[in-house]
């Protein structure tokens, strides 16, 4: 049945009203008015606690955003998404990544297929591989053992495993060496590969389609290098696995259908790093660690899938990225995690939230009056407090934040971790509470100095607390922000699982590619401006080639 369009819910109008009436409420405010605000607003689950009390909300306004995640059907919709119906409407898929973590022994039936029995059969494949790679078992094809892993991939393929390698590093076997190749221009493969001695180097070819060209193109360059040192197409076999839902072209690749880790189509890139993409993570950290890391999930996705919607952590996070989009206007959410090890975080979120609700149609094809997936990014604090924290604090764009901290340092070394996380708590003041005019003044401030001294505050931040970044508190989190995602794609009635619009640069792209190199130099037919781009390139090209003749 489709739902009321959006803004024609009764929720959905009833927040507009609200919004006129809270909408300049200040933090300072409310706080004030009301001393349990910020113990009552928070919501804990998994191991994570998030304090969301510094969001421009009452109770009233929670309430509503609840009526509209009913009114949406949200509880329903999740539900069709556990049960494994085609939700992925524009390409008739399930989405089940909540599949990837169930609990060995559980099952769930689509299309008659017990999935999870299939899920637990690769994993069981991987850890045998793991174990082989971790013992130095398995030999390369000159008979020494592999000390070098090279993931291959893009996109899901590549963010996920880069990511959770580099969270979880401080579980990682350290006489293994990861390099992660992702973009087509080869300097990221020639870098990675400089020291590395093929005889003791390992690729894992990660596509969920094998198709992908920047993939591809990268997987044919660790070939030649592999076969170029080696000097025998019999070494493949030793050397590269791949993980893909696509059999028929990993055989063509040239890679043994026994190194082959399957997926299923009902895996999405994005939401794929718990599946066999993550092979690098299980071999850094083991099967062990890495099953951790499923238990995690897990936890979250029973959590989503069973709590009331006003204290379900994703829902909250959903409904106030909601609140924050579109009545408050915010364009962008920056994502801070206080942790070095989560650097790589806000990248995988970026691919995360913006390739799944950047949309412009409701489920059925019609066109959204209203916005949807909002703009995400950031880096570690405090890094980012001495670069673009500025305009966060004092510009005119009010851009919600989510500060990402933990109570024990996985690394602790004299006062660093009190210090940082001093920062996490200061920043969520300094933004909720500013600085009024009057204790500008009253600080002796210098006349001249006194309006650019102020800051509005009232900026909302949600704060993510858990006590120790484990494998176990990686996958909570991360599902924390997949069922966040999906709570925001449910509200706006959007496909949160399709991606085409990344497609058509794809196409121009191959369309382009032989006129580039192309020495009959093909008339071009593009616009104006394209044609002059690919002439100049022509030329410098061709005046580079008698730089090099010199
Ligand atoms: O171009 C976007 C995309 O399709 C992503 O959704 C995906 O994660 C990435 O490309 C890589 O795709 P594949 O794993 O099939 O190589």
């Amino acid at each position: 049945m489709t739902p009321t369009p959006l803004r024609e819910r009764a929720a959905w109008r009833a927040l507009e009203t609200h919004y006129s009436t809270i909408g300049l409420r200040h933090l300072r405010d409310l706080f004030t008015e009301d001393p349990e605000r910020g113990t009552r607003l928070a919501a804990e689950a998994a191991g994570i606690y998030l304090d969301y009390s510094k969001n421009r909300v009452t109770d009233e306004t929670l309430g509503l955003l609840i009526d509209l995640a009913e009114e949406s059907r949200l509880a329903e919709r999740r539900d069709a998404m556990f049960n494994g119906e085609r939700i992925n409407v524009s390409e008739n898929r399930s989405v089940l990544h909540v599949a990837l973590r169930m609990p060995r022994g559980t099952s769930l039936l689509v299309d008659g297929v017990d999935v999870v029995a299939e899920v637990h059969a690769v994993l069981d494949r991987m850890a045998n591989f793991a174990r082989q790679i971790r013992s130095g078992a398995w030999l390369g094809y000159t008979g020494r053992p592999i000390v070098n892993i090279v993931n291959v991939g893009i996109g899901g393929s590549d963010l996920g495993p880069v990511m959770a390698y580099e969270a979880l590093r401080h579980y990682s076997q350290r006489n293994l060496n990861f390099r992660f190749v992702a973009n087509v221009d080869a300097t990221d493969f020639v870098e990675a590969v400089r020291e590395m001695d093929a005889a003791e180097t390992m690729f894992i070819i990660s596509s969920k389609t094998f198709g992908t060209l920047e993939t591809m193109t990268n997987a044919h360059s660790a070939r030649a290098w592999l076969v170029d040192q080696l000097g025998d197409e019999a070494a493949i076999a030793r050397h590269f696995v791949a993980v893909s839902t696509n059999e028929a072209l990993v055989s063509a690749f040239g890679i043994d259908p026994a190194n082959v880790f399957g997926f299923w189509d009902w895996v999405g890139g994005r939401y794929s790093m718990d599946s066999a993409i993550g092979l690098s993570t299980m071999l850094a950290i083991g099967p062990t660690r890495f099953h951790e890391m499923l238990a995690g999930f897990h936890a979250m996705d029973e959590h989503f899938r069973t709590a009331p919607l006003a204290e379900n952590l994703p829902v909250l996070m959903g409904l106030l990225a909601i609140w924050n989009r579109n009545f408050l206007g915010c364009p962008t959410v920056g994502v801070m995690p206080y942790d070095q090890y989560l650097q790589r975080l806000p990248a995988y979120l970026q691919q995360l939230t913006m390739e799944s609700n950047g949309k412009h149609v409701t489920l059925d094809g019609a066109e959204v009056d209203y916005a949807t997936g909002p703009i995400y990014w950031g880096e570690p604090g405090t890094n980012g407090q001495h670069s673009f924290f500025q305009l966060i604090h004092q510009g005119t764009t009010v851009v919600p934040v989510d500060l990402i901290g933990f109570a024990k340092s996985l690394n602790p070394l004299g006062s660093h971790h009190d210090v940082l996380s001093s920062n996490v708590f200061a920043q969520a003041q300094a933004l909720a509470f500013g600085k009024t005019e009057a204790d500008v003044r009253a600080q002796g401030t210098p006349p001249h100095q006194v309006a650019h001294r102020v800051m509005a505050g009232n900026r909302p931040t949600n704060v993510l607390l858990a006590e120790v970044l484990t494998p176990r508190l990686l996958g909570s989190l991360i599902a924390l922000y997949e069922h966040s995602v999906f709570t925001q794609g449910t509200i706006w009635d959007i496909d949160s699982y399709d991606q085409w619009g990344v497609e058509l640069g794809k196409v121009l792209a191959n369309q382009i590619l032989p006129e580039l190199s192309s020495a009959s130099t093909p008339t071009l037919r593009h616009d104006s401006s394209t044609n002059a781009l690919i002439e100049r390139y022509r030329a410098l090209r061709q005046r580079e080639a008698t730089h090099d003749d010199k």
